[in-house]
């Protein structure tokens, strides 16, 4: 409608004020005086209504980021009592923004008012010195009649590219807000000459220093220079916040280092093709994700296309297995999105069912099995380490007895290597190692060490 409107308005404009100047160029002046007046007028109160239009789109965010948050995070909303505060944050934010509509449609209704008072005085301007011209004989009644018919023609396609414009200035504000979304540059991409193959599952960290902001100086990582050989299990333990999951997130490349290097199987991580590297590195995150379809298709992320018997194979080494064949349509089980309908432990079993598909060459478990239940646990180590010999695994995790029996145990404490050895070694020689086995097996973790030894 735009573009129609903004191809013909202007023609019927020059059309006819060309038309006004040849029947009477005198009285042309009158309403060439008026279209001066009329774009003052109109320009100043759509600059004062654009500069509102802007505000509103801001307040829109602020709007649908209430929603959002409210509707994703209903059970804390709930479980807090917060329902009533929520509610009142939503009103605030609907409530300006119907502010800023409404002055800005008050300063829009003000055009046509300007505009039909400029119009009709032009008329009556135009009838009056007309009727003096015809009396003195050098104009025809019939000629003042088109006149008015040109000059009503002129005004109405002077609203239409005054309305088109107000359209455009919106949609612009609207488009850059999509361009910049559509324009930001991803960090990381992929080398000119990416590798297509990971040789082997060993990951070294030469010197690595990794921070989330660039240049502001807090390092969340630094010093760091492990050299693990493929096929190693390896325990990684330490405070929380201290960094663990951002060591393991440079492994997949999910961010760069600052300065170092990451290597899996002897070559810079920068020079793998990103989906290479991806699927032979498999990453089981910490906050675990589930899409809305059936279980069997979200095990399909792991591999697109497999046996019935594979499927199930992977979910038996995550003692997955057992809950899917409780489920009514077993396989064919509809997921919520996020997974809601499932509980943490099986959405985490389901997780690691996923990772364990990609047949991957080093397989991270971000705190994988903390909803899950000790003897499971310990379960699907076992099977992890008997079934998959040769791929190499990461363990996050909070429980010494989820790691114990790792190849060696990487100790972390506030960004920097405190130890990296065996369990035993760890015992004698790290005092932050000590302080948490300590913890866990003299106060409530008692149950976790016996379980684990059992
Ligand atoms: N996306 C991010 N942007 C900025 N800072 C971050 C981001 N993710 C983590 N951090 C910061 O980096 C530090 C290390 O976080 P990380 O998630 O690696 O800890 P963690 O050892 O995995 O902790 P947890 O045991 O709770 O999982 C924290 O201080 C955190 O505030
Ligand atoms: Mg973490």
């Amino acid at each position: 409608m735009c573009l129609r409107i903004a191809l013909r308005a202007p023609l019927m404009l020059i059309c006819s004020m060309v038309m006004c100047l040849l029947i009477n160029a005198k009285l042309s002046m009158i309403f060439l005086a008026a279209i001066v007046v009329l774009a003052a007028a109109v320009a100043l109160i759509m600059s004062k209504a654009m500069k509102i239009f802007s505000h509103v789109f801001h307040r829109y965010d602020d709007l649908n980021a209430s929603v959002q948050e409210n509707i994703s995070a209903i059970r804390v909303v709930k479980a807090f009592v917060r329902e009533d505060y929520e509610n009142e944050k939503f009103s605030k934010a609907a409530t300006r923004l119907y502010e800023l509509f409404v002055s800005a449609e008050k300063l829009q209704a003000l055009n046509l008012p300007v505009m039909m008072f400029i119009v009709y005085g032009c008329i009556i301007a135009i009838s009056w010195f007309g009727a003096r011209f015809i009396v003195a004989g050098s104009m025809t009644t019939g000629n003042l009649t088109s006149l008015f018919t040109y000059v009503m023609t002129v005004f109405s396609s002077l609203m239409m590219l005054s309305m088109i414009f107000v359209m455009m200035t919106m949609s612009a504000a609207s488009g850059k807000r999509i361009a910049e979304v559509l324009e930001e540059k991803a960090d990381i991409t992929d080398p000119s000459k990416p590798l297509d193959r990971v040789k082997d599952g060993s990951i070294d960290f030469d010197h690595v220093t990794f921070s989330y902001r660039q240049g502001s100086g807090e390092e969340t990582l630094s010093g760091i220079d492990l050299h693990i050989r493929s096929g190693e299990i390896i325990g990684i333990i330490g405070g929380t916040g201290c960094g663990k999951s951002s060591l393991v997130s440079l492994i997949s490349r999910l961010y760069d280092v600052t300065s170092g290097s990451v290597k899996v199987g002897g070559e810079d991580v920068r020079n793998y093709d990103l989906e290479t590297l991806r699927d032979q590195v498999a990453v089981v995150l910490q906050k675990n994700v589930l899409f809305s379809g059936t279980v069997l298709d979200n095990l399909r992320w792991g591999k697109k296309i497999g046996s019935t018997e594979e499927y199930r194979e992977a979910c038996c080494l995550a003692c997955a297995d057992e809950f899917i064949e409780h489920l009514p349509k077993g396989y064919d089980a509809w997921v919520e999105r996020g997974g809601a309908n499932f509980s943490g432990g099986q959405k985490q079993r389901l997780c690691i069912a996923r990772a364990l598909l990609k047949h991957p060459k080093a397989l991270i478990l971000d705190d994988s099995t903390s909803a899950v239940d000790t003897a499971t646990d310990a379960k699907i180590r076992e099977a992890l380490q008997t079934v998959i010999p040769g791929t190499t695994k990461i363990i996050i995790a909070q429980r010494i007895s989820s790691v114990q029996d790792a190849d060696r145990i990487l100790v972390l404490d506030n960004g920097r290597v405190s130890g990296f050895d065996t369990h035993e070694n760890l015992l004698k020689t790290n005092t932050i190692y000590q302080e948490i086995y300590e913890a866990q097996t003299k106060g409530g973790g008692d149950f976790d060490h016996e379980q684990a030894s059992e």
